[in-house]
Formats: structure tokens, sequence, C-alpha cells
């Protein structure tokens, strides 16, 4: 059966993503997921396996009940009492499927029907399996006419067999075959080969869909889905995220975003508002508590955002040089450019004007140094640790003195010393010096003291965290008081808030000096 141009989209996040280890959905979460399923445009929701509780008994029931637009499928073993309850609960959907079946794989039957009444002989089990097979279809169409058939463990199953059962089934009514590969068992290239072969050696194949239902076991299960679309399946199943049963289900939105990227290759399309994507993903991520990696495909928050310096710089000249997908197309947000040790000075210079600073080169390249310097202990710099930069960097003032090094030991038990060098302006030598205090911070500022020869008083000394985490930068502000009674303020900023107290205290005196050369010079 063709399913026209469109490639049908069976969303199982509801019951398959459902089996992730560790999840359950209420009733209402589940509702409010499937109003988001039917917003992505999906064909199918399956919203859950009837006769498993009386709770996914409900959630099915209220949401075939309420949710017009996409098809509404239960899921049921092949036996009779578990497709009445997905029927029942079905009964009120304005389009409603079945989806009925039976482990087809000689693992699957010989393990599961073991008891003889299945029949003595492995070859008696899978005949009386194609049986069993075909009375649940007919069972099913008591209910829907829409009949969606699980060949399961396809990928490990016997080819003829599984041709077997398909033509059976298909002629005993199901519109849909589906060719689940259970375990994550198969390889693209020839769980291709098994959709091609169902569709040109089984003689009724084209009377029905034939559907791909791959797992993550190997982490081919979207490459599978692939594989299965380009040899002639028209629909799709997986889950949002690829939450599921084990290593999970194939995910929808990678499969349907490399079918549109790539419609040169697939030449078909689906229905999907893959605008919805992200909205999707981060709903399902909070009602399942299933974190999403920062580096998943399509939704990650690093899907498109870019650090290392030439990514930075072709991305700003055009996008397109590093980026296949627009973010607006999966409703992510804007490009980004993360700002790391490895964003060149064309990155933050970008960043700079978006951020409203205007710039010389040379104070654009002082900038830079101290950015690289920040960049090294934090692993990303955030737009707060900018403005933080710049507000300090850019407080011009005549650097005396200068900061070089800094060395401070402290600890319970022990009496907080702090030795310095410091960069003195127009001389050859530095100056170092070395002291003890009530603490590391007082012990650095004597210290400054000694090696700058200026003793302003502290007047007031806060630290704040410009951002959050525990490699965020702290930014500390001094006043100090001169002998005449005149205060200056000093900022300092370090992911290392000594360092940071310690150069706001050298600006402080940077600032006193320079007022006093001001005036010096004025007379
Ligand atoms: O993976 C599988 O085989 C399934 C079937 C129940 C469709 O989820
Ligand atoms: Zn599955």
């Amino acid at each position: 059966m063709s399913a026209g141009k469109n490639l049908i989209v069976f969303d199982t996040t509801l019951r398959d993503g459902e089996q992730a280890a560790g999840t359950r959905l209420g009733v209402r979460e589940k509702l409010e997921l499937a109003m988001q399923l039917a917003r992505l445009g999906v064909d199918i929701i399956e919203a859950g396996f009837p006769i498993s509780s009386p709770q996914d008994f409900e959630a099915v029931q209220l949401i075939a009940e309420q949710i017009k637009g996409p098809t509404i499928c239960g899921l049921s073993r092949a036996i009779y009492a578990d497709i009445d309850a997905a029927g029942k609960a079905l009964k009120n959907a304005k389009k409603s499927r079945i989806h009925t079946g039976l482990g087809i794989s000689d693992i699957h039957i010989a393990s599961k029907f073991k008891d003889p009444k299945y029949g003595r002989t492995l070859k008696d089990k899978k005949a009386n399996a194609i049986d069993m097979g075909i009375k649940a279809v007919k069972r099913a169409k008591r209910y829907t006419d829409d009949i969606e058939f699980y060949c399961e463990d396809s990928g490990r199953a016997d080819k003829e067999y599984l041709y077997q059962m398909v033509e059976a089934v298909i002629d005993a009514g199901a519109t849909t075959v589906n060719i689940p590969d259970t375990t994550g068992y198969a390889i693209p290239e020839q769980f291709g080969r098994l959709i091609a072969g169902i569709i040109a050696e089984v003689p009724n194949a084209k009377k029905a869909v034939i559907s791909v239902h791959c797992h993550d076991d190997l982490g081919m299960s979207v490459a599978n889905t692939l594989a299965g679309v380009k040899n002639g399946a028209r629909q799709i199943e997986g889950t949002v995220n690829g939450v599921g049963e084990r290593a999970g289900n194939a995910s929808l939105e990678e499969a349907i975003m490399a079918i549109k990227t790539r419609k040169d290759f697939f030449s078909i399309d689906t229905k999907i508002k893959t605008q919805e994507f992200y909205k999707t993903s981060k709903m399902v991520s909070e009602m399942l508590g299933i974190a999403v990696p920062p580096n998943k495909a399509v939704v990650g928050a690093n899907a498109f955002a870019h650090s290392s310096g030439i990514h930075v710089d072709g991305v700003l000249k055009n996008t397109l040089t590093y980026e296949i997908m627009r973010p607006e197309d999966v409703g992510s947000p804007e490009t980004s450019v993360v700002l790391t040790a490895r964003t060149g000075r064309h990155g933050l210079k970008h960043r700079l004007n978006a951020l409203g600073y205007k710039m010389s080169e040379a104070e654009l390249d002082q900038i830079y140094q101290r950015f690289l310097e920040v960049a090294d202990r934090k692993t990303e710099v955030f737009d707060e640790d900018i403005a933080a930069l710049v507000s300090t960097e850019m407080r011009t003032v005549e650097h005396t003195f200068d900061l070089q090094y800094l060395h401070v030991a402290c600890g319970t038990g022990t009496l907080p010393t702090a030795s310095v060098r410091i960069k003195i302006k127009d001389k050859d030598e530095p100056a170092t010096a070395a002291a003890c205090g009530d603490g590391p911070i007082d012990a650095a500022y004597e210290a400054i003291r000694i090696a700058t020869g200026q003793s302003p008083k502290l007047d007031l000394y806060s630290i704040k965290a410009v951002t959050g985490g525990k490699d965020a930068l702290g930014e500390a502000t001094v006043k100090v008081i001169n002998e005449k009674g005149i205060r200056f303020t000093g900022r300092g900023v370090s992911t290392d808030i000594i360092e940071a107290s310690a150069k706001a205290y050298v600006d402080a005196i940077n600032r006193m000096v320079a007022t006093v050369k001001e005036k010096k010079t004025k007379k």
C-alpha cells in the first residue's frame, strides 16, 4: 500500500519511551505530552499498553477521547484479553489503531512458547505462532479497521519465516506490518536489505504499509530506520529524544531531520512541524526526568553552538559554513557562539559588539589577553564575565603597579602568608615582598603595601560571583582612603577570589597614585 508522498510518523514515546528504566508518567502527564505530540504533527500516537495496568488503560482512554488529529493507538500482545482491552480503551477515538503481534525469531518462539500446548517441535510452534498472529488480527478487526501487526525481533528472525508471517497477517487484514529490530542487533545495510526483501518477495506486501521500529543497543537505531526508509518502508517508529527500553528507540527528531535535510537522498517528506522539536524534547526530558546530553543531535544544548576560533569565524561570516540545519527549523534558540579558550579574537570582538561595547584595536588586544587568562581557567566565558572584564580593564588609569606574581599559603592551624612580585613603571627591577596577616587577603594586602610603598587604609571590601558555578568569576571591589581622606575604588576579577582581591587593591592604589600625579602636573 502506498502511503502517498509522505512518510507516516508513528510516535511511541508514551508507550515504548515510557518503558525506559526508572520512568513512569501519570495519566495527566501523558495527556499533556499527547497534546504536544499532536502539535508536533505526528500521524500516530501509541498512547500505551491498556492491559498492562488500570492507569495505562485510563491514559489511553483519555487520550483517545481528547486528542483529535493523530490516530490513537494501543498496544496488545496476540492475546484476546489484550486486544479486547485495547479495543475498549480506544472506543471513543476519532481514529484508532490496534497494534498487536508476537515474537517471531526462533529464540523468542522457543523461549516464550515453551509449553507443549504451542507445539512439540520448533517447527510446530512456528506454525502455531502464524495461526496466533492471524487470529489476533481478526480479533482486532472487531474494534477498528486500522490494524498494525508487529513481528517482534525481526532483526534476528529467520527471513523466510518472517516473509510467511507478513503474508499471513496481511491476508488476515493487517494494514500496517511493523518490522522491529527489537534488540538493536541489525546493521543498516542488512536491515535495508531485509525491508527491500519483504517488499519484493512477499506477494501481498504492497497491500500494507511496511513500518520500521529500531532500538539503539549498538547505537544504530536511526541509521537502521533510515536504511529501512531508503528501501521502501513507509512508516517510521521512534520516540522523542530516543528514550525507551535499555539504550532506547530511534530518535524521531534525528531521523526526521535527516530525511528533511537530505531530501535530495531520501526523496520523501513528513507532515512533522519540525519547529516543535525543541519544545517537545524539553517536555519529554522534564517529564521523564531523563536529561538530554548537550551534544545530542538536533535538540542538544550544543547542537548549534560554536566555540573554536576557525568555526566561530566561519559561522559569523555565513552560518552555512558549519551548520546544515537552521536552529529555527527545530525551534531551538539561535546559533550561539560559546566563548572558550579556543575562541579567537574575532569571536570575542563580535560578542563585544553584540553586547554594545565599541573599542579600539588596542583596547581589544588588552581585553583579549585578559579574556584568554580567564578562559584558561573557566570552561565557558559568559556575557556577565565579559562585562566584568571590560569594566575593570577599561577603567583606564596609568598602571604604576602591575601585579605579576602572587602566592598565598593558608590553612587550618597555619599563619596565613603571602608573597608578591610587582612591576613598577619605569623601573627595571620588580619589587618583591612577603608578609603575614589575619587571613590570606590581609596577608596579600600587607605584602602589596610593602612592595608598592603605598599604605592606604582599607575602607571597604566586597566580593561577588559574576556568574553561577564553581568556576565562576569573582569580582572584588575595594575602597581605600589616602592620608587626606580621599576615597579611591579599585576592582579586580579572576576565577581565584584572592587574586581578584589583590588585583582590586592594586587597582585602587594605581588610581590613588595617578590622582596625585595628575595634581602635581596641573600645578
Ligand atoms: O521493540 C519491539 O519489538 C516493540 C514491539 C512491542 C513493537 O516495542
Ligand atoms: Zn520497541
